[in-house]
Formats: C-alpha cells, sequence, structure tokens
C-alpha cells in the first residue's frame, strides 16, 4: 500500500485497550515511533487553537523566568483574582487549577457521588476520575441521527436514571455541538429541584460563535459547577491551567483536597498574560470558523465519509465501511499527521475519527496525506 512502510501501527501503540482513556495529541510518542522530530509532525489529534498561544506569551514568560527560583503562590491567588474581577464574582467562587483533568478527578470524592449520570459521547476522564473513585456510571448518549446534538429528550432520558451528579461538556467532545440554551436551562431548574450536581465543562466554549457560559450562574445555582480549561483556547496543553467556579462551600472544599503549588509559576505568569489579551479570543473565532469550513470542503472533496456539524475546533466524521479506519490512520501516521481515532469514544464505534480544526496548509498535508490512503485503498481493491 502506496505510504505505509511494513512498521508497528500507531494506532495500536496509541490507542488501544492497554490505556482505557486513549487521548489525541501524543506528538512525542508519535515522534520516538517515527523516528522523526516532534516539530515534524502535523497534530490534528489535539484540538488546540490553531493560531497557537496570544502573541509575546513567551516574551512574558522570558521576564518572569526568574521567578522558578521560588515556590509559587500556594493556591495561585493572583490568578484566581484575576480571573474573579474578570467574571465580576467574589473569588471563593473560583479555583485555579493545572488542568481540568485533575480538577475533574477531585469532583466524585469531594461531592460524595453515587449515581453519577455522563451524557456522551463524552471526554473520558469523566469516566475515568468516577471510575478511579471507585464509582459506576451510566451514560446517556445525544442522538446521531440528530447530529450529536443533546435535545429535551435526552434530558428526559437522563432524569430517569435519578442522577445525583450530570457530566456534561458544551461544547460536546468529540461530536462538537453545543447544547441548546433551552436544555442547559432545563438541566439547571432540575437541578436545583432534584439536588443533582450539574457539572458543565466548557473547555472548548470560547472557540465557539453561539455558545453563552453559564459561570455567572455559579452564584445563584449551587448545584452548579463550571470548569474551564485554558489548555485549548490558549494553546498551552503543555503548560496545564484552568479553573472552575462554583459555589463557595464547595470550591472551598475542592481547595483543601488540592495540593499546595499545583500552578507552577510559569503557570500562573501565563495565565495573567493571557487572560487579559484584548480580542484574542474574536480573532480565534473568526479564524477558526475560516479553518473549519476549508477543512469541510477538502474532506467533502475526497468524499470518504460523512463530517457531523460542529461549532468547536474540531469535527467528527465516520468514514464509509468500505474504508479501513486503521490503514488510513497509518497512512496519516507515516506521512507525519495524527489524527484522533474517535471509535473507542462511548457510544462511538470504530470508523469515526475527530480532526482538529488546523491552518490551511495542514489541511493541505492532511488532504494529501488522505490521497495516499485513497490511492491505496483504489490499489487494494482493483
Ligand atoms: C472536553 C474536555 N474537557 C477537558 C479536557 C482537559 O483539559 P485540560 O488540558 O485542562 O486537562 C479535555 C482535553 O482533551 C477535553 O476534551
Amino acid at each position: 500500500m502506496v505510504g505505509v512502510p511494513m512498521k508497528a501501527s500507531l494506532a495500536a501503540a496509541l490507542n488501544e485497550a492497554t490505556d482505557p482513556r486513549r487521548h489525541g495529541g501524543r506528538i512525542f510518542e508519535a515522534a520516538r515511533q517515527m523516528g522523526r522530530s516532534w516539530r515534524d509532525i502535523i497534530d490534528f489529534s489535539a484540538s488546540i487553537n490553531p493560531f497557537g498561544p496570544p502573541r509575546g506569551l513567551k516574551k512574558a514568560l522570558d521576564e518572569e523566568f526568574d521567578q522558578i527560583l521560588h515556590y509559587p503562590e500556594v493556591r495561585a491567588e493572583s490568578l484566581t483574582k484575576k480571573i474573579a474581577d474578570q467574571n465580576g464574582l467574589p473569588h471563593e467562587h473560583f479555583l485555579a487549577g493545572a488542568g481540568s483533568t485533575p480538577q475533574l478527578h477531585l469532583l466524585p470524592r469531594v461531592l460524595g457521588l453515587s449515581r453519577p449520570v455522563i451524557i456522551g459521547p463524552a471526554f473520558s476522564e469523566y469516566e475515568a476520575a468516577l471510575t478511579s473513585a471507585g464509582l459506576s456510571h451510566q451514560y446517556v448518549l445525544a442522538p446521531e441521527n440528530t447530529g450529536w446534538q443533546v435535545n429535551q429528550d435526552t434530558v428526559d432520558r437522563v432524569l430517569s436514571r435519578k442522577p445525583d451528579a450530570v457530566f456534561l461538556a458544551n461544547p460536546a467532545n468529540p461530536t462538537g455541538r453545543l447544547v441548546p440554551p433551552e436544555v442547559l436551562t432545563r438541566l439547571l431548574q432540575e437541578s436545583r429541584r432534584l439536588s443533582f450536581w450539574l457539572i458543565v465543562d466548557e473547555a472548548f466554549l470560547d472557540f465557539t460563535e453561539e455558545g453563552g457560559s453559564l459561570l455567572p450562574l455559579v452564584a445563584e445555582h449551587h448545584r452548579l459547577i463550571v470548569l474551564r480549561s485554558l489548555t485549548k483556547i490558549f494553546a498551552l496543553p503543555g503548560l496545564r491551567l484552568a479553573y472552575l467556579a462554583a459555589n463557595p462551600k464547595i470550591t472551598a472544599k475542592l481547595a483543601a483536597e488540592t495540593l499546595p503549588w499545583s500552578l507552577s509559576s510559569p503557570a500562573i505568569t501565563a495565565g495573567l498574560f493571557c487572560l487579559t489579551r484584548e480580542g484574542f479570543r474574536e480573532s480565534t473565532v473568526k479564524g477558526v470558523k475560516i479553518f473549519r469550513r476549508h477543512l469541510m470542503r477538502e474532506l467533502n472533496a475526497l468524499d470518504l465519509g460523512q463530517i457531523y456539524p460542529s461549532e468547536a475546533n474540531f469535527l467528527l466524521w465516520r468514514l464509509r465501511p468500505e474504508f479501513n479506519p486503521r490503514k488510513l490512520i497509518d497512512t496519516l501516521f507515516w506521512n507525519g499527521l495524527l489524527v484522533r481515532d474517535a471509535g473507542n469514544f462511548n457510544g462511538l464505534r470504530p470508523g469515526y475519527l475527530r480532526l482538529a480544526v488546523r491552518p490551511a496548509p495542514e489541511i493541505s498535508a492532511l488532504a494529501a496525506g488522505l490521497k495516499k490512503f485513497l490511492a491505496g485503498h483504489r490499489e487494494d481493491h482493483a
């Protein structure tokens, strides 16, 4: 087959059952396996801002470099205060963390959950956090025939499970669909009426044009917890940065379980810098929309499968059954391109892929890789 040497497959190495979490973005492992520099790999498997971090971040980090000679603030107080000021709420509502992932892992124990429900398909760390706290969980899936949009019927099915917590992302990963405002409103009302925790992950909300944050509502909805990862929008997954917003009683409990110094000085500096960049979010949203359309056009032209509607900086793609997803992923891999095999998300099957929205030259490289796959496929089936 064209472009695919007979070597161990990336899909096997990076996506198989030995690692139940199976994340995208494993560029350094991929580089070792490919025997090339990570700088020569194009990563469509992690959904990171295609424009990179705000301009000037490197300089800001350099200027504060000597801070690493000292312990950072125990609880990133300066950053927490900035976040609180920007959101117009007392700082007691906020807890900064080294990514949303460690914060998610605190929640099941601190909240004392017993009947959590995850609205899927969803980021695998919700399940991982519940499992490692010794809890079982149930999935309620958004319907595929609505393009994976969470709707009122999804809420009915969630409520029928009598949950004590509901985990969902807005927009969802890997589908990129926003949750309609009326559905969020109902979930909020029901969480108050039935006393369940509503945990809303807004990791990708800043990439969307229309999505509204529930964060301001934490002041009045004591059962609402909003997670805001900063690693995607500010393109710093290697630095680890996030915060959550909740009722002060809950943030205090979570803070008591958080280790001191969990944010490094560079992470605090980066947070203070990035959160005060005027217009960064707006220009990202505009650019992502253009690149997303471009990516969709290229994929549609190749006609390998179905693209689901997405409001986010990634697309869910379902290959037609005649195409072998493993071969496609391997062909791309050996051409220096990583994509996320989404077949292992709960509710999906082999044949689903997730592609990050990347800049135009990278989309061209992806299209070239996919053409090689197609040529190989035709050769195999001639
Ligand atoms: C929906 C969602 N939430 C949260 C995270 C975790 O982000 P962080 O880098 O802040 O741990 C991810 C990472 O992929 C994600 O997809």
